[in-house]
């Protein structure tokens, strides 16, 4: 049995814009489950593996950035990274990934591919250790079991 402790290595897990709003955004296309539900299941399934897990949300470009940079300070595993539209658009989230020797890893509910136009373009997938997507909130969790293989 493996009990949390204080060498457990942190995985941060940043949400970007309208993910605060899971559960009642689209659910058809993004899953009936809240945040704050996915997030109480990855802290189980982190304790499980000897993962700290550190879950944050933001609607703003600049935080992302200051987590990413966040992220490398503390010497994190690797971070989980759902950037919602950022990823089509945000140059800064990619330097800052760029920037940094943590593995990030993409993840999205919905499979963008199969989506709009303008979602095909990852501006977060040339720099990502590897993305998942399309497998709901289940997404998050193959990629914590993917860091704790890290
Ligand atoms: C998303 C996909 C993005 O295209 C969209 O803007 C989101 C959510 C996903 O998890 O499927 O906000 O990242």
């Amino acid at each position: 049995m493996s009990e949390g402790n204080s060498t457990d290595r942190t995985v941060f897990v940043l949400n970007g814009p309208n993910l605060n709003l899971l559960g009642m955004r689209e659910p058809e296309i993004y899953g009936a489950d809240t945040l704050d539900e996915i997030a109480g299941r990855l802290e189980d399934q982190g304790h499980a593996l000897s993962l700290a897990v550190d879950i944050r949300q933001s609607n703003h470009e600049g935080h992302l950035v200051d987590w990413l940079q966040e992220a490398a300070a503390d010497r994190a595993l690797a971070v989980i990274l759902n950037a919602g539209a950022l990823t089509h658009t945000s140059i800064a989230l990619h330097d800052a990934i760029k920037a940094i020797d943590v593995p990030v890893i993409e993840v999205h509910l919905s499979n963008p591919a199969a989506r709009e136009e303008f979602r095909h373009k990852s501006l977060i997938a040339p720099v990502a250790k590897g993305t998942i997507c399309g497998f709901g909130a289940l997404g998050y969790a193959l990629a914590l079991d993917a860091a704790s293989k890290f």
